[in-house]
């Protein structure tokens, strides 16, 4: 009898009208249904239970629709953290959706290993004409210029830039343009941007600046290019470095190729910013190879142009100036040493050919027309005052004897070569000058040239 009524008590748990109607109605309680039962008679339970009344049938389609439903989502999602997500909270619920959500789990990994940023790719609903583009060390004498072609361009650009060497009054005219931004930060420190392209660029440029703190010319050129690389491994950015001719040191071989590795003195009072430099490109390369960057070394050679910095001690603006101040040109050693001069604009257009191609470098920018300083100083007197004397003084330390690009290398691949010769870049340098120098405001430097002013 006690077996009975165990019996259709079980029933009564799982099937109360069966049970209501074996103990005449009656018969339901809590009590009896919180009793312990052993594993047997559990899982027959269970059995019983899916069994009965189609259950098992309801199940299937249930897992069926589930997956049919999941694998039609897949495909929708593209952003990996938000796919993981979904797909935690799937295998946290019902068990008939468990199979499904771990087949989602598996496209959820697959589209998180995707590549994490494809530039041009925005979230729907978001829109973004150009490119984000960092420009550290955009507020100096080719920073600003290159930082005018990519805002012309429609690219938004964040110029970040400690004013060491580097002016606001660069910059200036893009205040108010909604896709410029400007930071005031040391790369020696690390920073977080979302972008699509770095052009690095921060470094003091001229020997004057350079050796003034040479600790922190080399921090900036090492830890400094270590930073930038970071960050454009963080966030998928492609990273070009503004290397230079230095890197060379004193050639022994003329004119230098890009396969030519160099004759530097490393522990002379350049080498703060020449090894500087060739340590960067050792890392720009290194994260190349090791951490699949995208990664690009421009070697520059000797610019010119509008908002050089007055007075740093380089050739083209010591001679300028002091033609302007009605000063000697100072030329060091005897004057046959050689240099090759580019205008800024054709460096510019250098440095995006190069970021925008297929090609890693290094390459060689710079203009291969070669001059002797006092070549060059020749051409100052006849384009500002031709009656400027020359003042010779001894040679500095480390100064290279020749130095000439070899640029067949990007002319090749990059189809790119300079096209303003120093005769027809210097007026245009000269009208920035005397306006910086002199205060007279006048018109537009291009334009001025332009009409044959200087
Ligand atoms: N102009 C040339 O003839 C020439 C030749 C070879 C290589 N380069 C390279 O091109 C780049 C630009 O040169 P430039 O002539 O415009 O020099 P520049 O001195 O005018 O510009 C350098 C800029 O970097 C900034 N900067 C310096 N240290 C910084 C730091 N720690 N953190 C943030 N910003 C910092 C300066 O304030 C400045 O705005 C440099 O890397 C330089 O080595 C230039």
């Amino acid at each position: 009898m006690a077996s009975m009524l165990l019996g259709a008590s079980s029933d009564m748990i799982y099937r109360g009208h069966d049970a209501q109607a074996a103990l005449g109605g009656d018969g339901y309680s809590a009590k009896k249904q919180h009793r312990p039962v052993g594993p047997c008679r559990a899982r027959a339970r269970a059995l019983r239970y899916v069994l009965g009344e189609q259950r098992l049938v309801f199940a299937l389609v249930g897992m069926a629709i589930a997956s049919f439903v999941l694998l039609l989502a897949a495909p929708s999602g593209r952003h990996g953290a938000a796919v993981k997500t979904s797909g935690q909270e799937l295998m946290s619920g019902s068990a008939a959706a468990g199979l499904a959500a771990r087949q989602y789990t598996g496209v959820a990994r697959m589209a998180y290993e995707e590549p994490r940023r494809v530039p041009g790719r925005v979230p729907l609903g978001l829109k973004r004409k150009g490119l984000r583009v960092v420009v550290t060390g955009g507020a100096g004498f080719v920073g600003s210029h290159l930082v005018d072609r990519l805002l012309a361009r429609g690219d938004s650009v964040i110029v970040v830039d400690n004013f060491f060497t580097g002016r606001k009054e660069n910059v200036l005219h893009h205040a108010g343009n909604p896709n410029f931004e400007m930071i005031r930060h040391d790369v020696v420190e690390p920073i977080l941007l979302e972008v699509d392209q770095i052009y690095h660029l921060a470094c003091p440029a001229s020997p004057v600046h350079y050796k003034y703190n040479p600790v922190k010319t080399i921090k900036t050129n090492v830890v400094g290019t270590l930073n930038m690389l970071g960050l454009a491994k963080r966030v998928g950015a492609r990273f070009l470095l503004t290397s230079t001719s230095e890197v060379y040191g004193d050639p022994l071989q003329h004119p230098q190729v890009e396969t030519y590795w160099g004759n530097v003195n490393p522990i002379g009072v350049r080498s703060c910013y020449d090894e500087g430099k060739r340590t960067a490109e050792t890392l720009t390369m290194d994260y190349h190879r090791g951490a699949n960057l995208e990664v690009r070394i421009a070697r520059i050679f000797n610019t010119y142009g509008p908002r050089m910095c007055i007075d740093d001690g380089r050739v083209v603006s010591n001679f300028v100036a002091q033609a302007l101040r009605k000063e000697p040109l100072t030329v060091y050693g005897d004057g046959k040493q050689t240099r090759s001069f580019q205008y800024v604009s054709d460096l510019v257009e250098g440095l995006m050919k190069l970021m925008e191609g297929e090609h890693v470098g290094p390459f060689n920018l710079g203009n291969p027309g070669e001059f002797t300083m006092l070549e060059l100083a020749k051409v100052v007197q006849d384009t500002i005052d031709p009656n400027a004397r020359i003042e010779f003084r001894p040679n500095t330390a480390d100064d290279p004897h020749k130095r000439k690009p070899d640029i067949s290398r990007a002319k090749e691949l990059l189809g790119w070569e300079p096209v303003i010769p120093l005769r027809n870049g210097l007026p245009l340098m000269v009208h920035d000058f005397r306006s910086r120098i002199f205060g007279d405001r006048e018109p537009d430097a291009s334009t001025a040239a332009a009409a044959g002013d200087d």
